[in-house]
């Protein structure tokens, strides 16, 4: 598959590092030299440009900005339409403010930020995975945490945008786990933040919950009300 990045950073780095063995990748941003940089430490043909070129690049588009630039970067890639028809990745975290010790998310009236990110680009099919661990966690060569593997939970409403986003997480190869529609985005946003204030009152990067067995167990369920909510396991 074609996998373009918006933004050249530590995430985009992470990420393209594991896929780019069977996958094409491209960055983009507003610098293409910058781009260019990753493009070069990636290797395998990667390629590199504005925000648009990687977007129209990608059958699968990652936005790999800081949260508060998502929409700004989705505008100069061309905005919507630029983006119909791809799976787009959310990566990101929309913590309140890391400066003054803030570890709780930003509110959206959509719900949580992917589901802002999906009303703005209506006609892509919008998947959030990969916020809960650092991007040390998605370079590292071993799927092992505490003697299993990572278990890596992912969100969205179009099935088929899911089985692609599962399939990636293989190739890192980590476990992976549907945790349902996209509004479930509204529990990995403020999860990852857990995450993110053991990393700033110094944990250890490669810090992750990882409490969840992948393999499917019988589990009498109990209360549940539509099968949308029950975890596909
Ligand atoms: N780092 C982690 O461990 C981690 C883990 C999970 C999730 N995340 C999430 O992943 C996202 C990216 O994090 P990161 O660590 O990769 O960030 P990063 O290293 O700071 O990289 C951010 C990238 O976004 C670009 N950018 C900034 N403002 C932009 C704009 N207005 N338009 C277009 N591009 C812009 C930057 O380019 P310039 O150099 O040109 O500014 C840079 O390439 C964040 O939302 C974060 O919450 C991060």
């Amino acid at each position: 598959m074609n996998i373009g990045f918006i933004g050249y950073g530590n995430m985009a780095e992470s990420l393209a590092t594991k896929w780019r063995h069977k996958h094409a990748v491209c960055f983009g941003g507003r610098n293409s030299q910058k781009a260019k940089a990753l493009a070069e430490r990636i290797g395998h043909g990667a390629r590199y440009g504005k925000e648009a070129v990687a977007v129209k690049f990608g059958d699968i588009v990652v936005l790999a900005t800081p949260h508060e630039a998502v929409f700004d970067a989705i505008n100069a890639a061309g905005g919507p339409q630029a983006f119909a028809g791809k799976i787009v990745i959310d990566i990101n975290n929309p913590v309140a403010d890391v400066t003054n010790d803030d570890y709780t998310t930003k509110t959206y009236p959509a719900g949580s930020l992917s589901e802002a990110i999906a009303a703005r680009i209506p006609e892509a099919r919008v998947v959030k995975a990969f916020n809960m661990c650092h991007a040390d966690v998605w370079k590292r060569d071993s799927p092992r945490f505490d003697g299993r593997n990572l278990v890596v939970l992912y969100c969205g409403d179009d099935d088929s945008a899911k089985r692609t986003i599962a399939s990636l997480i293989g190739d890192m190869p980590f476990d992976s786990l549907d945790l349902g529609g996209l509004r479930y985005a509204r529990l990995l946003e403020p999860a990852a933040c857990i995450v993110i204030k053991l990393l700033y009152s110094g944990h250890d990067t490669l810090t992750v919950l990882n409490l969840l067995q992948p393999e499917k167990k019988p589990v009498a369920w109990q209360g549940a009300t539509a099968d949308a909510d029950k975890p596909r396991r």
